[in-house]
């Protein structure tokens, strides 16, 4: 197959930042992309409608003037802290702001110091989105510092979402970029109520390409990637046609300088060939005709959207990922394997 044609994407996890790197970033999902799930963790937190609709308009302004970005559709998600309300979030979703809540325990990433500090303080919250269907998407990583870094989401599935499906048990729950074994089994185990967004650069690394002759930052997120094992256990999900996997690329910029730091950020950008790079990988595994399924269908099926009415081409051609984004306020941004060649290329 040199050729293929699928449903127009969706991409149901990105990090769009704001400012100047909101400028940057955006064209390159709004082009591969119909519609895309916002994450709210701004430097200031995206935590009422009101904040939301704000970024929103944003986000529209920003959208540069083409034909492949006209109709992107931002869905917006709301930051989930101590203080959140079931009222305003209920509100909130069917006022058609919110499309879902992201919860973040606090401290477990970038800007999540707002985050929730005890779940079982959020039990109104989660009634209240289990009674009208609002999904909550979830950073599946145990926050305690005695937990070893790459046990945190194995840990975090046995310490509260095992118990938290059982208490909701008809709440729709996403757990965001999954990175092992577990999480594979422990979403297909319930698959009615829950489903796992699965990064492009989840599937094209393991723990042991971070240190490859010398560390890189650039290969650096949270949660961070795991053993061979599990890298594979997610490219069997992922291109397993499971409608419980879908499509969701956590691509997150920071500049350069905060990435190539003495402490550096956690991110890994990939928006701008984010379909050729899982392209890549269905490839890899045979499974091409399992892409649009993963890409087009689950998600929007899972958040109980409709389907996008156009199409997109990809052919099988070289294209080589830029080695550097600049951004206007003089900074610039590494793309995940800058400068290395992919054997599939999106026809814009
Ligand atoms: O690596 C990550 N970067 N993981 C996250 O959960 C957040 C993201 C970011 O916002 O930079
Ligand atoms: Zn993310």
């Amino acid at each position: 197959m040199d050729e293929i044609i699928i449903r127009r994407p969706d991409d149901w996890h990105v990090h769009l930042r704001d400012g100047a790197m909101l400028d940057a970033v955006l064209p390159f999902t709004a082009r591969q992309f119909s519609r895309a799930i916002i994450m709210p963790n701004l430097a200031v937190p995206v935590t009422t409608a009101a904040l939301a609709a704000d970024y929103r308009r944003k986000i529209l302004q920003a959208l540069p003037d083409e034909k492949t970005c006209e109709g992107f559709v931002p869905l917006m998600t709301c930051y989930l802290t101590d203080e959140t309300s079931a009222n305003d979030i209920s509100q909130g979703y069917t006022d058609g702001v919110f499309a879902a809540a992201k919860l973040y325990p606090a401290n477990a990433t970038t800007n999540s110091a707002h985050g929730v500090t005890d779940i079982n303080e959020l039990d109104a919250v989660f009634e209240g989105m289990q009674d009208i269907g609002m999904p909550l998407l979830v950073h599946g990583e145990v926050t305690d510092p005695k937990v070893d870094i790459f046990d945190r989401e194995a840990i975090y599935i046995e310490r509260v979402l095992t118990s938290l499906t059982k208490k909701f048990p008809k709440l729709k729950i996403v757990m965001e970029h999954v990175t092992t074994k577990d999480a594979v089994d422990f979403v297909r185990a319930h698959q009615n109520q829950v489903a796992a967004t699965i990064t492009a650069h989840h599937l094209m690394l393991n723990r042991n390409d971070i240190f490859q002759g010398g560390i890189h930052p650039h290969r650096y997120c949270l949660p961070i990637a795991k053993r061979e094992v599990h890298q594979l256990a997610l490219r069997e999900a992922a291109t397993s046609g499971d409608t419980c996997f879908f499509l969701g690329t956590d691509t997150a910029p920071h500049p350069l300088s905060d990435k190539e730091a003495s402490c550096g950020c956690a991110g890994i950008f990939t928006a701008v060939n984010a379909l050729e790079l899982y392209t890549q990988v269905f490839d890899e595994e045979n499974e091409l005709e399992k892409l649009e399924g993963f890409a087009s269908l689950h998600g929007s099926s899972f958040y109980g959207m409709g389907l996008n009415d156009d199409h997109v081409t990809l052919v099988r051609e070289n294209v080589r990922i830029p080695g550097s984004i600049p951004v206007s306020d003089g900074s610039s941004i590494r793309p995940f394997r800058a400068g290395q060649t992919l054997g599939w290329k999106l026809k814009y």
